[in-house]
């Protein structure tokens, strides 16, 4: 395992709709172990492919299934070609960081719940369902893999330094 580069806008690479995942075979798997890794050692929430220079449909994501709890486990997610299948029609405002884009934060509106579709790191198929702010990390991921970065949604944006808040960065 090794940790890789993250890039940061204005890279294209991040613009870019991301290619489905098709084989799964021993470069893609140390690619899953490399983003896994990447996304501790930067302290992250969530890391999609491309945030690594790899145009790939596959995320990761760690974070409590139920956060409501104090002390909640978190729990590490791979989700290849994931798709957003339904959501809920109620939304919440949160403030959200990335690790592409550095030192902004920004509020954003997502749906509060999500049921994500799409095939772990070996090919097989698999669903999460996800509330509260695991729907969020999620859905900041997706938007990865079509190009999309939080600044584009976001109604509000500061500059870390401006906010007290600790805000997790996918
Ligand atoms: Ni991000």
């Amino acid at each position: 395992m090794s940790v890789r580069e993250v890039i940061k806008l204005p890279h294209p690479t991040l613009r870019k709709k991301a290619h489905d995942v098709h084989n799964f075979d021993d470069a893609f798997q140390e690619l899953v172990e490399d983003m896994v890794e990447t996304m501790r050692v930067e302290d992250g929430v969530g890391l999609a492919a491309p945030q690594v220079n790899q145009s790939l449909r596959v995320i990761v994501v760690e974070y409590p299934e139920d956060d409501s709890k104090e002390d909640a486990p978190k729990k590490l997610f791979v989700m290849v070609n994931p798709e957003i299948v339904k959501r809920s029609e109620e939304t919440i405002l949160g403030i959200e960081g990335c690790l592409s884009v550095p030192d902004i934060v920004g509020e954003v509106e997502r749906s509060e719940k999500v049921e994500v579709r799409g095939l772990n790191r070996y090919g097989k198929k698999m669903k999460v369902r996800a509330k509260g702010w695991l729907a969020r990390v999620f859905q900041h991921e997706i938007d990865h893999l079509n190009g999309v970065l939080f600044v584009d949604r976001a109604t509000q944006i500061w500059k870390t330094s401006e906010i007290e808040e600790e805000v997790p960065v996918e």
